[in-house]
């Protein structure tokens, strides 16, 4: 075995997009690789505190947490480049779309499959970085994501892998086995 040094080389995290609404009541949209579930109706956002996004959840209480799928890859990794702080229409030059969410003081945008709709539940310092905890209200799915017993579909989802050791996107493998079954046989 090579030693590596100290590097954040968990593979894969999911790309997951966060939209929420700049103060004149426009719409923003980051990347967050750096993210996860910490509780069945919490997630994780692990943001830098210079990000508009990160002001936006301060100041609003809200966002929502969408999967893109691989045929956006490009707009969701635009929405990694460019700072609202910087380019005004962040949003509109990608041509994609937002309604407001029914449930939290946040935007959905219409083209992602899948959108969790969140309040912001707490925010926690881990060094230089911010932590929010989201509680998730709802969960927003496209029909065509879904199987026929209502359940999401990974396949159908087709989302987007982040690769933490040389910043790839990947799109999901083949299906290799069962939860709570598969290890089964050294019960
Ligand atoms: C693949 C990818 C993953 C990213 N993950 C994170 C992340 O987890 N946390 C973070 O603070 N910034 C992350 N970023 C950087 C922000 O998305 C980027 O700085 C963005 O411009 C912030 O936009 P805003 O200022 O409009 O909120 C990521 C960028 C990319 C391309």
């Amino acid at each position: 075995m090579k030693d590596l040094g100290v590097k954040p080389y968990v593979f894969p995290m999911p790309v997951a997009l966060i939209a929420t609404y700049n103060d004149d009541g426009t719409v923003d949209v980051m990347n967050m690789a750096w993210g996860g579930i910490c509780e069945a109706d919490k997630v994780a956002l692990n943001l830098d505190g210079g990000h508009r996004t990160t002001e936006n959840i301060r100041r609003r209480r809200a966002f929502t947490l969408s999967l893109p799928d691989v045929a956006h890859i490009a707009e969701a990794d635009y929405f990694g480049i460019a700072s609202a702080n910087d380019v005004s229409d962040k949003f509109e030059r990608t041509g994609l779309t937002a309604e407001r969410s029914a449930r939290v003081d946040a935007p959905v945008v219409r083209e992602f499959p899948l959108t969790l709709e969140c309040t912001l539940h707490e925010e926690q310092k881990v060094g230089n970085d911010v932590r929010f905890v989201g509680r998730i209200v709802n969960v927003l799915a496209d029909e065509r994501v879904l199987d026929d017993k209502g359940n999401v579909d990974p396949v159908k989802l087709d989302p987007v892998m982040y690769d933490t050791f040389q910043s790839g996107y990947y799109a999901l493998g083949r299906k290799v086995g069962q939860a709570w079954d598969t290890g089964g046989k050294y019960n």
